[in-house]
């Protein structure tokens, strides 16, 4: 798309104050459509001649995230479409990693917003709350469709939450939207589907996993041998208390039961061996292969950080506005509800986060072969086709 200024100045054969883009009619103000977006803010404490000076500042917040919220939509279904594709080619990956970059600044000013609306006090507040009843953030479809494209699954959400369908009963086309962001594949589906066919994963190639667990449970054994050697009682047993709960969190990604136990409770969510594949890019991020994606898999991390601290702040945003006994304009335990959001099970990318715990010391990490060095040397890998 062309810069919209450059209708108003003819560059350097421009005349001064020249303008340009009579012809098309196409001034900053109608390019913008300025006319509707400028002209959206109707007071309620106007409509019935008591004006509340905040309650403008509580449309244009709110405005504001609408619009961003309406972005950051945008780009994620971008995202999706590059990586649903037949074959993923690698050269996408840098247009991927910078739309997901883009979500991830979005959402930290979206964080920043809450301090600007915290201006206005609990009292400036009250002057106009009762207008607002029943309308409540709640009913945010974009806010929902964010969640549910990313991959905020319908059964993790907590009960009051699971309801948030009912808000757009009466409106169809809303609801049409909302099941198709239930049905299609969420983003974190897509990635998935991608680290899946991480190279090196082939059990007849690079076997990746089996290599991973054998030098895993060499260092457990070694580190158990050697906490038996220690003389100090304590001490001894306190490793040894450590090096079999070490155990127990390995049996969880070694073992594909433990891990589809967990998935089934919540508690994880990426697919055995979409996991593995995080492992193997982590481990191995410094192969040119996998350094992108070892971005990607940052900055996905960056979105589920951001989404969860904008969670809080709300969280406490509206405890010093409205305490923590009053019920929500949307009907809900307010606060309490809120708080009862900010769990892990919201947490798109938790797996992610997690990963930290089953990463091993540098001299245990599997040599390379040189095959799978010339391969991860490569740019131009085309992969599987998506299933
Ligand atoms: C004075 C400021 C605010 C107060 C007191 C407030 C209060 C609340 C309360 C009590 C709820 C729970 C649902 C209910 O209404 O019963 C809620 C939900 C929500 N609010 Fe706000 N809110 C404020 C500002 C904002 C802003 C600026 C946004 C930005 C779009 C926003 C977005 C949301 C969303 C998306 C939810 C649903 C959260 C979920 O169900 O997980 N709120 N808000």
């Amino acid at each position: 798309m062309s810069c919209p200024y450059q209708n108003f100045t003819n560059g350097d054969d421009a005349q001064k104050g020249e303008v340009l883009g009579t012809e098309t009619g196409m001034l900053y103000s109608d390019y913008l459509m300025l006319d509707k977006v400028l002209n959206a803010q109707r007071m309620q404490s106007s409509e019935i001649n008591r004006p509340v000076h905040d309650e403008h500042l509580f449309i244009i917040t709110h405005q504001a995230y609408e619009l961003w919220f309406k972005q950051i939509i945008y780009e994620i279904d971008s995202i999706r479409d590059l990586f649903n594709t037949i074959t993923v080619d690698e050269s996408r990956t840098l247009e991927i990693l910078k739309r997901l970059n883009r979500i991830a600044i979005i959402l930290k000013l979206l964080v920043d917003h809450i301090p600007i609306l915290e201006t206005m006090t609990p009292l400036d507040f009250m002057d106009f709350r009762d207008f607002l009843s029943p309308a409540s953030g709640f009913q945010s479809l974009q806010f929902r469709l964010m969640e549910n494209k990313l991959g905020v699954k319908q059964e993790n959400r907590v009960k009051y939450n699971q309801r948030y369908q009912d808000v757009f009963g009466d409106d169809s086309t809303a609801v049409e939207k909302i099941i198709a962001s239930e049905t299609e594949p969420s983003l974190c589906d897509l990635v998935q589907k991608w680290l899946e066919r991480t190279p090196g994963l082939e059990e007849d190639g690079f076997n990746f996993w089996a290599k991973f667990k054998t030098n895993v449970y060499n260092l457990l054994d070694q580190e158990e041998a050697k906490a038996k050697a220690l003389s100090d009682e304590f001490v001894r047993n306190y490793r040894l208390m450590d090096v079999n709960k070490r155990r127990d969190v390995y049996h969880t990604i070694f073992n594909q039961d433990a891990h589809e136990a967990l998935v089934s409770r919540g508690e994880r969510k990426f697919s055995y061996k979409a996991m593995q594949g995080a492992i193997m890019i982590t481990l191995y991020r410094d192969e040119p292969r996998f350094s992108q994606p070892h971005q990607v898999l940052t900055c996905l991390m960056d979105i589920d950080s951001f989404m969860t601290k904008w969670r809080y702040s709300h969280v406490m945003m509206v405890q010093r506005m409205i305490g923590s006994q009053q019920l929500g304009t949307g009907g809900s335990s307010g606060y309490q509800y809120l708080r009862s959001t900010l769990s892990d099970r919201y947490k798109v990318f938790l797996d992610l986060f997690n990963l930290s715990t089953f990463l091993i010391p540098r001299n245990y990490i599997p040599p390379l072969t040189t095959e799978m060095i010339n391969q991860l040397n490569t740019n131009s890998r085309v992969s599987k086709p998506a299933n």
